[in-house]
Formats: C-alpha cells, sequence, structure tokens
C-alpha cells in the first residue's frame, strides 16, 4: 500500500475535508479546518478527524468529532492511525505538558472505538455532559453511544 501520512490540516484543506465528510452526509459543524487532523495519500485527502474543546462545570474537556475515512480504504488502520497521532498528540487541557488524556465521542461506530480501549458511558453520564442531549427530544431513541477514553503517562 502506498504511503500514507497523518498531518494537521491547514485553512486549505477546507474543500478536500468537506468533500470527504460529504460522502457521509457529515458537515463541518461549527469546526474549522485547523481543528481536523487528516490523512494523506499520494497528496489526497483520504481521512479526517477533530478535536475540540468543550466545557462542562468549568471544567475543559476534549470531545472527537467527524472521524471519516474514504469509503474505498475503510478496514486498512487509516481511522486508527488518525486516533492514535490525535491521543498521543493531546495535552492536558488543564496542565499543558503533562499527559492526561480524557476523550469523549458520540458516535453511530461504537465497536471502531471499543477496539481503541473507549468505554460506553451510560445515559445519566451522557446527559451530564452533552447539554444538547438534555434538550433532544430524540434522546430516549438516539443511535449515537456516548463513549469515552482514559489515560495517563
Ligand atoms: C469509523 C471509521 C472512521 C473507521 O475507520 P477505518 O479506517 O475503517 O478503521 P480501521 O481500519 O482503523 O478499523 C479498526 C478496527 O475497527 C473496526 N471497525 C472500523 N469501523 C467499524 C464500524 N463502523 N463498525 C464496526 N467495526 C468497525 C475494523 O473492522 C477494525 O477491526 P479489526 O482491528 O478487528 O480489524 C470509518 O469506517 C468511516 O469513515 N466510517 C463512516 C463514517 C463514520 O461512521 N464515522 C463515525 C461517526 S462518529
Amino acid at each position: 500500500m502506498t504511503e500514507i501520512s497523518i498531518r494537521k490540516a491547514e485553512k486549505k484543506d477546507l474543500p478536500a475535508i468537506q468533500r470527504l465528510l460529504s460522502t457521509y452526509f457529515l458537515d463541518m459543524e461549527d469546526l474549522e479546518p485547523e481543528d481536523f487532523v487528516l490523512a494523506e495519500k499520494e497528496g489526497k485527502v483520504i481521512g479526517c478527524a477533530a478535536l475540540i474543546r468543550d466545557t462542562l462545570n468549568e471544567k475543559t474537556f476534549l470531545e472527537l468529532h467527524s472521524i471519516a475515512v474514504h469509503p474505498n480504504l475503510r478496514g486498512k488502520g487509516i481511522g486508527t492511525r488518525l486516533m492514535e497521532y490525535l491521543i498521543n498528540n493531546i495535552d492536558s487541557p488543564e496542565t499543558p505538558g503533562v499527559q492526561v488524556c480524557e476523550l469523549y465521542v458520540r458516535t453511530t461506530a461504537p465497536v471502531f472505538f471499543e477496539k481503541l480501549g473507549f468505554i460506553t458511558l451510560q445515559d445519566a453520564e451522557k446527559l451530564l455532559i452533552w447539554e444538547d442531549c438534555r434538550k433532544c427530544e430524540h434522546f430516549e431513541k438516539c443511535a449515537q453511544h456516548a463513549m469515552k477514553y482514559f489515560r495517563v503517562s
């Protein structure tokens, strides 16, 4: 397989990120291109994932958004590489330089995240963390699993 590189995205990557996300009817939400990391093959963007900082009770936490791999290249470890890059480059939001990694995701692909060490959160925890879930009329039949990854190194 041709070499695949992982790098941080820049402003100029916006159209490529939008194109990839649109394959899965995903959009950028309120994200900036600079929030993303990309997987690239022969100069083409073939994977993306974004990490954002959010706040809960004055505590900052990190949430993964918009992970996608080109449909022809799924199941080849590219999503795992994007996640490993993000996890290995996280500094604690509260103590820069200390590698306490706590990462949340709401996802329709729980098995992928389980394989990376994420654990599923109960609905009660989901409601504590996400204000939009508390307000959502579809909460009871939501297809998104809330999951958490935690590591101290
Ligand atoms: C989810 C996604 C990013 C995973 O990327 P990927 O490059 O295909 O994942 P990997 O090849 O690194 O897979 C790692 C493992 O997870 C499994 N896996 C990946 N996606 C899976 C899914 N949707 N359901 C179940 N298992 C999945 C793989 O089979 C693999 O298992 P193995 O290690 O036993 O072989 C990719 O499938 C994708 O773009 N899906 C569509 C968009 C999407 O659903 N995004 C998530 C929204 S939060």
